[in-house]
């Protein structure tokens, strides 16, 4: 069958001419509607259909604009952005500093010839191994989190010579091949099986745990080269370890020649209340993996960072893993607007204010719903809210939905909604989503008593 390209021209030239649309009509808002539903249905995936219907009341919502602490769907109705999409918005959408960046340097060039040295890149790196903690020096940028995990584990091999890797049961680090290996969660990984060959997984928080099977590992001669843990555990639920874990597991890792790589891609920039989650534990990683929130909420870009020892075997061979995307000039742009803001801004100790202030209020209103509500917990901005039933979890995440508040629930686990808000959430925002709170609790603890 012959392609029409004069169709395909036609048809493009359309959304372009609504791409540059400041204002539609309410038929233009309808046809973006019956274009976009048509699209997943056809095109993309029919299931997201039944998925993001979840949340929707009685139209399907398709989002259209988005500035600051809130998006609007296409018919203007304004949510509050509580779910941060998973991590990326700390500066909030469309901050003008980062946008502005990335124009500037979209007037000048936007990727590059891959050969001559790019400057951005450059400084980027700079800027990255003045905020990362102890000597992490070096940094390869890549385009999303799982690729920047994928190059933490091939770096730990590379360095260590060794194959094992250990991570977390409820860990979340990424789908690709490597990264999922790390992942912990059946469903996600059960239809790929075999993953990447010596992956093992312990329980979180605990040391002992740990440490046995680092041991065990040795004993059979199966050298564990690192292990990869989050700061906090997002998408197992917004678990945090204790206090004296990551001291204890650093001491250990030094102990066995093992390497600690600190997934930070959702704990890092801010959202936690320190620039990096493995701050709280005063802990040096080995090999710190950054994606989401990096690229200051325009840019998709990533980075693995280490130290110059650990970097050695990659000096002779800097082609040994390279990505043609990863660190171009316009990512690089976003990510030093992202540096700056974030530090101009005070946005970690905002984050950790506003955790402050927001946690001990949501916990108390949490035990006044006891048969829906089991437990509110996080640091800074990185909050969850877990349920006696995924059901429960769901009613509120429809109420809020109704009400102008976007959270979601987390990808291992269904019980717990995440708030995970810019971290420019003004005091006032987050009151109206403490009162919105109430109301949905209410309504929903009644429908379940
Ligand atoms: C801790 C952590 N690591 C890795 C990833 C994967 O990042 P990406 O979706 O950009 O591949 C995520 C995404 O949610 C994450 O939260």
């Amino acid at each position: 069958m012959s392609v029409s390209y004069d169709a395909v021209i036609e048809q493009s030239r359309k959304y372009l001419e609504l791409i540059a649309k400041e204002e539609l009509t309410k038929e233009e808002k309808d046809w973006v509607v019956r274009e976009s539903v048509s699209g997943f249905r056809d095109n993309v995936n029919p299931g997201f259909l039944e998925y993001r219907k979840s949340v929707s009341t009685d139209y399907t919502a398709v989002e259209w604009k988005d500035s600051g602490v809130h998006f609007t769907d296409i018919y203007g109705k304004d949510f509050i952005d509580c779910l941060g999409g998973y991590g990326i918005y700390n500066v909030g959408h469309r901050h003008p500093k980062v946008m502005a960046a990335v124009m500037n340097q979209l007037k000048r060039q936007a990727l590059h010839s891959q050969e001559l040295l790019d400057p951005l890149r450059a400084m980027l790196a700079k800027l990255v191994a003045m905020i990362t903690p102890g000597d992490l020096q070096y940094s390869f940028f890549t385009n999303s989190g799982t690729e920047s995990v994928e190059g933490a584990l091939k770096l730990a091999r590379l360095h260590t010579k060794r194959s094992g890797f250990i991570a977390a049961i409820g860990a979340f680090h990424g789908k690709s091949m490597g990264s999922l290996s790390a992942t912990s969660k059946a469903v996600f990984r059960k239809p790929f099986l075999p993953l990447i060959p010596g992956f093992r997984h312990v329980p979180y928080g605990d040391a002992e745990a740990l440490e046995k099977e680092i041991s065990s590992a040795a004993f059979s001669g199966e050298d564990i080269a690192a292990v990869i843990l989050e700061p906090i555990q997002g998408e197992g639920g917004v678990i945090a370890p204790p206090d004296d874990y990551f001291p204890r597991v650093r001491e250990i890792c030094d102990r066995y020649g093992v390497l600690l790589i600190a997934d930070e891609i959702q704990t890092g920039m801010g959202r936690t209340g320190k620039m990096f989650g493995i701050e709280h534990y005063g802990v040096v990683p080995d090999i710190m993996a950054l994606g989401k929130a990096f690229g200051g909420a325009i840019m998709p870009i990533g980075a693995f960072i280490s130290t110059k020892e650990i970097w050695e075997e990659m000096i002779p061979n800097p082609f040994l893993h390279t990505t043609t995307f990863g660190g171009n000039p316009i990512a690089c742009a976003a990510a030093i607007a992202a540096i700056n803001v974030t530090l101009e801004e005070r946005l970690p100790e905002q984050a950790a204010e506003k955790g402050n202030y927001f946690i001990p209020k949501l916990v108390d209103l949490m035990n006044k719903y006891k048969n829906i509500c089991m437990e509110g917990r996080g640091r800074g901005l990185l909050i969850g809210m877990e349920f006696n039933s995924n059901e429960a979890g769901y009613e509120v995440a429809k109420g809020l939905f109704e009400r102008g508040i976007l959270v979601a629930g987390t990808l291992i686990n269904a019980k717990t909604l995440r708030i995970e808000p810019p971290l420019t959430i003004t005091k006032a925002e987050l009151d109206k989503v403490l009162e919105t709170l109430d109301k949905v609790f209410a309504e929903v603890s009644k429908k379940f008593s």
